[in-house]
């Protein structure tokens, strides 16, 4: 190509990034702390040869179907429940992901859920900070704001992936917990070097005192875990979700905290984002919300960012990209804008 591809960035990356890509692609950045409306998108996907996009935004097959020249869909998230690969495979435009980097900021997130649902953090900075503990006129008290302990519990990871795996190896070497896990897959090395167990998916919920959930949303795993796991968890077990909202049925959840049939939820991502303030969850003070923060950290946002480049330059360069989803799109066209 004579003149560099042109790059649309659906929000505003770190500066040395930007440079970075700039080198390679005539860069367009949309600045506004919003995601760019869909009809916005889709007459931008029009002019450019690639796209840097967010889960946020919606990469369906009738905006694909409308980029003529568009080459590479370069993701800034691990996961890609937001683009339609079938259609961007058929049309021969590439997907990358960012898997890795952020695996370290979510897997202590979810740490951070764990251990604020367990032991009630943010019910007592609240009960704190809003003079609930000033009115009580008792500093102390046996039975104020009793939690879970976890050493010797029993943690359940549904999706054993290098997310799950992490959350694991923390809840074996830092908190001495029992691990069982389900996957689709079993993982022999994992089992024997963290010493976790493999179950059948309705044992996880059964056993443990604390499941977490690392799976991808995919048509199977959506509302995966519904009433009927659910009802089979302890009532004093909490339930941990930083992988994507629809892998929870958000109404049997809320029905299991109403009737009592679990202690409590963290929950970092929901089916409808971002959630509204009057939403039911809100309701629950055994339940602790995060923004879908769960990769925010400088070094794994950053990171992210940098594979983004990575992918993109590779396949300036005509070469596959290092993080390329859908690999047989290898095969409908190469790599490269010649
Ligand atoms: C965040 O949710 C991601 O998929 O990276």
């Amino acid at each position: 190509m004579l003149v560099k591809p042109r790059v649309f960035i659906t929000r505003e990356l770190f500066d040395d990034v930007m440079q970075r890509i700039s080198e390679y692609y005539d860069v367009e950045v949309w600045d506004r702390y919003q995601a760019p409306p869909y009809d916005v998108l889709l007459s931008k996907v029009k002019e450019v040869n690639a796209l840097i996009s967010l889960l946020s935004d919606r990469i369906d097959c009738g905006l694909l179907s409308s980029a003529p020249k568009l080459r590479i869909v370069a993701q800034l998230a691990v996961g890609f429940d937001n683009i339609d690969l079938e259609c961007a495979t058929r049309r021969g435009i590439y997907i990358t992901n960012t898997p890795g980097v952020l695996t370290e900021a979510t897997a202590e997130f979810t740490w951070a859920l764990i251990l604020s649902t367990a032991r009630r953090v943010v019910e007592g900075d609240i009960f704190v900070r809003f003079g609930e503990w000033w009115r009580l006129k008792t500093a102390w008290h046996p039975k104020m704001l009793l939690g879970i302990e976890l050493r010797g519990k029993t943690l359940g990871i549904v999706g054993l992936g290098r997310i799950g795996k992490r959350v694991a190896e923390i809840g074996v070497k830092g908190f001495g917990m029992r691990v069982l896990y389900y996957d689709l897959r079993r993982d022999l090395e994992a089992e024997r070097e963290l010493g976790v167990e493999f179950k059948e998916l309705e044992e996880v919920f059964k056993e443990s005192d604390v499941v977490s959930v690392h799976v991808p949303l995919t048509p199977e795993t959506r509302w995966l875990v519904g009433e009927g796991l659910l009802r089979l968890m302890k009532k004093n077990a909490i339930l941990i979700n930083t992988s994507r909202g629809g892998v929870v049925d958000t109404k049997a959840l809320i029905k299991a905290l109403q009737e009592g049939w679990i202690a409590g939820a963290g929950l970092d991502v929901y089916e409808e984002e971002p959630l509204p303030p009057n939403h039911p969850l809100t309701a629950f003070k055994n339940v602790v919300l995060a923004p879908h923060a769960a990769s925010a950290t400088y070094e794994a946002r950053h990171g992210m960012a940098e594979t983004v480049a990575e992918n993109l330059i590779t396949f300036y360069e005509g070469k596959i990209p290092p993080n390329l989803v859908n690999k047989e799109v290898t095969s409908v066209r190469a790599p490269g804008f010649t």
